[in-house]
């Protein structure tokens, strides 16, 4: 199936003013989704909050649905979250550390996740083990299998990194996890959108995103993936109302489902914009999707390469609609702020932000331009003659 670009570009009305490239930071959404959360906000006014949350229960209920057949789960394994951070979070703080235990990961582990690694590191002593990437900027899974011993209880890892453009192994790591028979944890914050994510294949435990980036949903919205035959093994940190149900003075009970990890109050708008921007990628096609970004990436890059004076960061087939350069002599921010001034979109990545792998690879701040499958090749045309001028 080919992509109708016209009429995707149509749908996402910003196309016409500017050239978006910062997809990795937050996509723009498309009509139907900004048009679902106007909507209910707008019924919220009409008849009120919780009036309006009841005639949206069928509407609710899509996002579980929609996430279901995105990630290949039941949807008592969907939960709804505000953010890919509080999502994984939860997630992280339900598991029973001991010290001296050990969370294995990765050089591209998102900031977030390795700073709450730190946090338990001080609180409970629990070992962090980072693995380094190989030459091709891929975790390298010889060194990952090697460092796999008893003291192993978590394995955390950044399926699409936010500093490269790589896609980890996420496949053969949940191989090992399940071989050692070993916790799981996969952020999907970059690759949920723009890459098959089945979590059978994937074979991960949990796994969490957010609604912004490459599923083109709302801000402050995001989901988690819980394994049913996991659910039992973690407790939440914290609950209420809609996670338990109060039975007695001294009693109650956890919901049965992965809704125990969300919380009574929540941006339903949001949640419904959500549900609509998952379906919306459904309808045009996950696959025709991965591969548009993918191709237009590799084109970027080429374009990119061939100025002469800029450095591509991520070389390789296989790789993420995030493309990561500096230009010789300027400043990440310079060139950022120039292409800001064309109406282009972009991102500067920050080394203090990287202190595992911008600092590894010894990168300093770096520019991001991230696509998506409604950027065009003209876009990548002028946004190279663009660089190439500043
Ligand atoms: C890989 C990765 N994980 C997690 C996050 C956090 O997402 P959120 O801002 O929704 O908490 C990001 C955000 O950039 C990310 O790139």
């Amino acid at each position: 199936m080919s992509l109708d670009i016209s009429q995707l570009r149509t749908e996402t009305p910003a196309c016409k003013n500017l050239i978006h490239f910062n997809n990795a930071g937050a996509a723009l959404s498309p009509t139907p989704v900004t048009r679902a959360v106007f909507s209910h906000l707008e019924r919220e006014q009409e008849i009120g909050g919780y009036e309006a949350a009841v005639e949206a229960q069928g509407a609710s209920e899509n996002f579980y649905k929609a996430f279901a057949q995105m990630l290949g789960c039941s949807e008592k394994e969907i939960a709804y979250a505000d953010s890919a951070t509080h999502a994984w979070n939860k997630l992280f703080n339900a598991i029973a550390f001991k010290p001296d235990q050990t969370i294995l990961t990765g050089q591209s582990e998102y900031a977030s996740n390795y700073l709450a690694f730190l946090h338990l590191a001080k609180h409970k002593g629990i070992n962090i083990k980072v693995i380094p990437n190989n030459e091709d900027g891929l975790l390298d899974l010889g060194l990952f299998e090697a460092a796999i011993d008893k003291s192993v209880k978590l394995i955390a890892l950044t399926h699409v990194p936010s500093q490269s453009g790589v896609i980890h192994p996420a496949q053969a790591v949940g191989k090992l996890a399940r071989h050692h028979n070993i916790l799981y944890l996969l952020d999907a914050c970059q690759s949920a959108g723009q890459v098959i994510l089945d979590v059978e294949s994937l074979g991960c435990d949990m796994l969490t995103g957010t609604g912004r980036k490459y599923l083109r949903g709302p801000r402050g919205t995001g989901f988690l993936y819980l394994k049913e035959s996991c659910r039992e093994h973690l407790e939440p940190a914290e609950i209420d109302l809609h996670s338990a149900s109060w039975t007695a003075k001294n009693t109650y009970e956890l919901r049965q489902d992965a809704r125990q990890y969300e919380s009574f109050e929540c941006f339903l708008a949001g949640k419904i914009g959500l549900g609509v921007a998952v379906q919306y990628a459904l309808d045009i096609g996950l696959e025709c999707i991965e591969h548009r970004v993918q191709s237009l990436a590799n084109s970027l890059r080429t374009q990119l390469q061939e100025l002469g004076n800029v450095h591509v960061h991520e070389q390789g087939e296989h790789l993420s609609g995030i493309v990561t350069f500096n230009k010789q002599d300027k400043p990440a921010d310079h060139l950022h702020a120039q292409l800001q001034s064309h109406g282009v979109n972009t991102s500067v990545l920050r080394l203090a932000n990287s202190q595992l792998d911008q600092k590894q690879r010894q990168l300093p701040d770096i520019n991001r331009a991230s696509v998506h499958y409604y950027n065009t090749e003209e876009e990548i045309a002028r946004f190279c003659d663009l660089v190439a001028a500043s």
